[in-house]
């Protein structure tokens, strides 16, 4: 057992802000940090870090606790592991009393798991250097394809020897108990039989004989896993052999190279997704650290959140020949769907970025990452086309396979600026693709594909949602919402000049803050917001402003209702950036806070557009069950409102379309 004062000295030097900042990008919001929480799948931060009070809490799935928590939670340890792990973090001397053999065995077996993978390491590593074998086989392919030493190094790259029980030979001579030899993959059990309760083996022999060996780390950084490729180019023996799944290794959660390039990841804002060892290996040699690779499993969806924590920008570099192009076939439509940006980038000749980056200089490289990677739906949409460009029957099935894409894209706005461009390449109608995109929405109706706001919702609300039919509609409305709040908690006592004209149609410019413009253009079409929430803070926001007053982000953040809060904390910071989403398209360029005004009117008319669609909708549908003198009336107003639309149309196109 960890004695108390010990507990206390590693809690007390463990900052959480630092120790959870090694694992997930955190902003600063005031007195406290924000993140995407790692312990369930979001695309807004609610993740809250308060180095203040020494804990963290997420307001999308409740998780709370302080560092030691966190770290058992993330790191999948036990508490006493966890506040070992903090202890040699922060060299913090830690002296066990003495424990159970129950306990012991308890708390021993993970543990003994993972110092075999450590002496494993060492001694492969030992092999490579120290042993003429492992010199001439090992370090004689690694240096004739041109690996550096302190490259070698870094990835603590070693070799097991032809002698197939070697290493189960040494490591049982250091006294590693063979079950755990087993049990992490590295030794495999021959000629076994059952004898009464016993299972009995004539031999022990080692997995990895005469290979060269990658160990794979966790993302704390601990070995948990090999790949070992072999050497000899006989076809019929597997070229890597990889750790089975044991206690310590999952497969599908861990990523080659994450431990080691989280930071680089971060402080770029991109991860390069390649396939294989060797290409992280070499572009790290080629000073390129923010690369993964998915060890021996196509990537699987938690290895994209490990990766979404860092960064929401993520460029496929995989292989161009076939088995690369069935993996990224299989990758992108995840990563399309888990919201991140995708591009994708191709090597000339069917080099892979381990033969391209030894071909060029380290300098050449950077930039040929930098220049030649492609937005990945923009460059389906023009490979499509050219492959369709005289056959039009050819063309609308080319275009089903782009709308699924794009329909994979959670985020409304996103995949509309998609639709427009996709339309313009393809030169289809930007109607035809929108209405297939929704079409495949509404199919795929599960509650996953839709936007994480719309789970949000309170359960009342989204009741009387499924029974609209345009869903999409609905929560587009919710989204056109959300952005005019976060616009006015932001920048809501920005002043801004508003053209109109009075009565005798007389050209006014009027002063007004940014809240006043909203509000007065809201209430003046008798505008309620579809969500409650929404609807609450905007009153809120009126009352306020009545008492003049101008409340801002903090004020809502700080708010004793839990639902004001939370929205404020989940869907209000301001890192948030609409330029940044639409710049890529030319759309938007300058920052956000010189751009409010046209962000206001972008967001009042657009909402404006979808409310008047949906009165027309539904006016249209009481045309089927109304008397002759109603039904006269009805469309009437339906005209009346249709040419509102019109103008409103004309005003949204003066923004958007430039
Ligand atoms: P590659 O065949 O491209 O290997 O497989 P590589 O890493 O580029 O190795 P070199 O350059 O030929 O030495 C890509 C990845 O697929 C997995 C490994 O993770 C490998 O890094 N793989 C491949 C296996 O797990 N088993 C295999 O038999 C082959
Ligand atoms: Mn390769």
């Amino acid at each position: 057992m960890i004695p108390r004062d010990t507990v206390d000295k590693i809690i007390e030097t463990a900052r959480v802000e630092e120790v959870i900042g090694e694992f997930i990008t955190l902003k600063k919001r005031g007195a406290n940090l924000l993140g995407l929480c790692p312990f369930h799948g979001e695309k807004t931060p609610s993740f809250t870090v308060s180095p203040v009070k020494g804990i963290y809490k997420c307001f999308g799935c409740g998780k709370a606790g302080n560092s030691v928590n966190f770290i058992m939670e993330h790191l999948n340890l036990t508490y006493p592991e966890a506040l070992k792990w903090l202890a040699n973090k922060y060299s913090i001397e830690v002296i066990e009393k003495e424990i159970t053999p129950e306990e012991k065995e308890q708390l021993n077996e993970r543990e003994s798991l993972l110092i075999v993978m450590q002496f494993a390491a060492r001694y492969f590593v030992q092999n490579m250097l120290e042993t003429d074998e492992g010199r001439s086989i090992g370090l004689g392919y690694f240096t004739e394809r041109g690996l550096r030493p302190d490259i070698i190094q870094k990835f603590q790259i070693g070799y097991s020897l032809e002698e197939r029980r070697a290493f189960s030979n040494a490591a049982i001579k250091a006294e590693y108990l063979p079950k755990y030899l087993v049990k992490t993959g590295m030794s495999i059990l021959s000629n076994t039989h059952v004898e009464g309760n016993e299972i009995l083996a004539s031999e022990i022999f080692d997995r990895y004989a005469g290979r060269v060996m990658f160990p794979i780390q966790d993302e704390g950084g601990r070995v948990v896993a090999f790949g070992g490729r072999t050497l000899s180019s006989d076809k019929k023996v597997a070229k890597y052999i990889n750790s089975p799944e044991t206690d310590i290794y999952h497969k599908s959660k861990v990523l080659y190279g994450l431990s080691l390039g989280k930071k680089a990841i971060q402080k770029n804002n991109v991860c390069y997704l390649v396939e294989g060892y060797m290409d992280v290996i070499a572009m790290h040699q080629a000073g390129i650290e923010n690369v993964v690779a998915s060890s021996g499993t196509s990537l699987t969806i938690e290895q994209i959140k490990a990766v979404h924590r860092f960064t929401n920008n993520i460029v496929v570099l995989y292989d161009g020949d076939e088995a690369g192009q069935k993996a990224s076939e299989r990758a992108i439509p995840l990563l399309l769907e888990e919201g991140m940006n995708v591009k994708l980038l191709l090597f000339p000749d069917n080099h892979d970025p381990d033969s391209y980056s030894r071909l060029v200089t380290a300098e050449e490289f950077a930039n040929y990452l930098t220049d030649n990677a492609q937005d990945f739906l923009i460059f389906k949409a023009r490979k499509l086309s050219a492959e369709t460009k005289n056959d039009p029957i050819k063309k609308a099935t080319v275009i089903k396979d782009l709308v699924s894409s794009i329909s994979l894209i959670p985020d409304a706005i996103i995949r509309s600026v998609y639709v427009k461009e996709c339309a313009n390449i393809m030169e289809i109608e930007e109607q035809i693709l929108q209405v297939e995109v929704n079409k495949l929405r509404r199919k795929s109706g599960d509650k996953q594909k839709r936007t994480e706001d719309e789970t949000q919702v309170t359960t009342e609300l989204s009741e009387v949602l499924e029974k609209k039919e345009d869903k999409e509609e609905i929560q587009l409305i919710r989204f056109e919402e959300k952005e005019l709040l976060r616009l006015m908690m932001n920048y809501g006592n920005i002043v801004i000049l508003i053209e109109g004209e009075d009565d005798d149609k007389v050209q006014h410019s009027v002063e007004m803050t940014v809240d006043e413009f909203i509000i007065f253009e809201l209430y003046r079409d008798e505008i309620e917001f579809e969500d409650p929430i929404h609807q609450m803070i905007l009153d809120e926001f009126k009352h306020e402003i009545e008492q003049g007053r101008l409340p801002l982000l903090s004020y809502f953040i700080q708010h004793e209702n839990p639902a004001i809060s939370g929205f404020a904390i989940n869907n209000a910071q301001i890192n948030y950036n609409l330029s940044e989403k639409w710049s890529k398209f030319g759309v938007f360029i300058t920052d956000e806070k010189n751009e409010v005004k046209k962000s206001s009117e972008h967001f009042l008319f657009s909402l404006k557009d979808k409310k008047l669609n949906s009165f027309i909708l539904n006016l249209k549908e009481d045309l089927k069950v109304l008397s002759h003198e109603e039904i006269i009336k009805t469309q009437e107003s339906i005209m009346k409102l249709e040419q509102n639309k019109k103008r409103i149309n004309k005003l949204l196109g003066r923004i958007i379309i430039k």
